[in-house]
């Protein structure tokens, strides 16, 4: 089975961006499953830098690019996104499917996620304000709107009266200031059905149509496991299933038809937003890593939080999702430390454990136990071969790879796509054929 799955194995902005773009031409098509343009996949090619929201980036490469069921799409971001790759000369029209069962975001979903984070006596969970968790609400509520339904304009005004009347009555009952001209965004998304309308199919059918021909699908994820709405650090989480079993429920491809999962973590760790994050360093380590790795969100740059590799993390999110191999970035950000820090297990409640409490409360009380490694104090920027990296680099790696149980088969060196060790003989090799 040549079908991957890859995906965040911390709290997403791994990296993964650069690895899906190494990867994608291996592959026949590149598929997102969840998220929406809350994501941000970062690509260099060449001198030029893409920031790709929604489309998959294996697009840049000229490969068939899905965006599943899971996924959330709001209008303007994807036409925005479209403009941009067409004027660059990329066929979007010729390789973009967009899911008929993908669900719309609509500004007041934006403006319902404002008044929702700003409450008074609540915690603000620090979203990208982007509509995404409003979006996923009406959907399991079952009263969401759908790419399918856009195209249908009888259906379309009989679904959108009862979903804006829906948000009315909401804005009136917490008192939501900020006035919505409901008529103007049905007109709007009308024309916007109109605008997508050649891209848009099944495509789950899609997707087993080509799995049947023998063609291989790269399955993308956005975030990482640590935001999934199950598995990450709830209530601090996105709204959707980030985790590897996302992949099928999002596409419509079984899990019989998926041969391997990847997972990225960069050398550290990093997380936007609100929420608990065990190995945080809030003194001089975290601010250097910040700057040496350029932390800053690519969707609202944000300052990044920034700390140490977190070992029961890593084996937690190897276990959710099943990693046959993990992919290691930014391995050069650390290359002037004197030492570097790993977490082996979590002090709590007076006993160390690395089991990953449900609570983000417990998460919140936790002590690290770290371990202190020597650094290499050399640059490993741009390396190619696991023997070109200094003695204590290869150590960190090997002994991250032994703490988590899960070979590590991939260092990604720097942004270029050529600055990536792929070790011979691993896991990694194989499954990406
Ligand atoms: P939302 O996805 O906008 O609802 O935000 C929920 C949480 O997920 C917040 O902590 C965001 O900072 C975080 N988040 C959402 N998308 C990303 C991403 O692509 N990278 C990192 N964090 C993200």
């Amino acid at each position: 089975m040549n079908n991957i799955i890859i995906l965040g194995a911390q709290w997403g902005d791994e990296g993964k961006g650069k690895v899906v773009d190494l990867l994608a031409e291996r592959f026949d098509i590149v598929t997102r499953y969840q998220g929406g343009h809350n994501a941000g996949h970062t690509v260099f090619v060449g001198d030029r830098k893409f920031v790709l929201k929604l489309i998959p980036s294996g697009i840049l490469r000229g490969k068939k690019a899905v965006i599943g069921n899971g996924v959330v799409i709001d209008p303007g971001a994807l036409l925005d996104e479209i403009r941009t790759l067409a004027a660059v000369g990329i066929g979007v029209e010729r390789l973009l499917s967009i899911s008929n069962r993908a669900h719309v975001i609509f500004p007041f979903h934006r403006l319902v996620e404002g008044a929702s984070e700003n409450r008074e006596n609540r915690t603000a969970i620090g979203t990208t304000s982007r509509g995404i968790g409003p979006c996923y609400e009406d959907k399991i509520a079952r009263r969401g709107i759908r790419v399918a339904d856009l195209l249908d304009r009888t259906n379309f005004r009989a679904l959108y009266a009862s979903l804006a009347e829906d948000k009315q009555t909401f804005a009136r009952a917490f008192q939501i200031d900020g006035h919505i001209d409901y008529d103007r965004i049905r007109e709007e998304y009308e024309q916007f059905g109109e605008r997508i309308r050649g891209m848009v199919c099944d495509t789950s059918r899609l997707l087993n149509e080509a799995i049947r021909d023998g063609r291989r699908i790269l399955f993308e994820g956005a975030q990482g496991t640590m935001l999934d709405v199950d598995h990450g650090t709830y209530p601090f989480v996105t709204s959707s299933s980030a985790a590897a079993g996302g992949a099928c429920t999002g596409s419509g491809v079984a899990p019989t038809r998926i041969g391997g999962v990847l997972g990225v973590s960069k050398a550290y760790t990093t997380r936007v937003g609100g929420g608990p994050f065990p190995t945080e360093d809030n003194g001089p380590g975290g601010e250097r890593i910040r700057k040496a790795g350029k932390e800053f969100g690519a969707v609202t740059g944000r300052p990044r939080r920034c700390g140490w590799f977190d070992v029961p993390l890593l084996k937690y999110t190897a276990a959710v999702n099943g990693f046959d191999s993990i992919v290691v970035t930014k391995l050069d950000v650390l290359d002037e430390f004197d030492e570097v820090k790993v977490c082996t297990g979590y002090r709590l409640n007076g006993r160390v454990t690395d089991e990953v409490p449900a609570t983000s409360k417990e998460l919140e009380s936790i002590e690290p136990v770290y371990e202190t490694l020597r650094g290499w104090k050399a640059p490993t920027r741009g390396a190619t071969s696991h023997g070109a990296l200094p003695d204590a680099a290869r150590r960190y790696l090997d002994y991250l790879a032994a703490q988590v149980g899960v070979e590590i088969g991939c260092i990604s060196t720097g942004p270029e796509r050529n600055e990536t060790i792929i070790v011979p003989g691993s896991r990694f090799e194989s499954l990406i054929g």
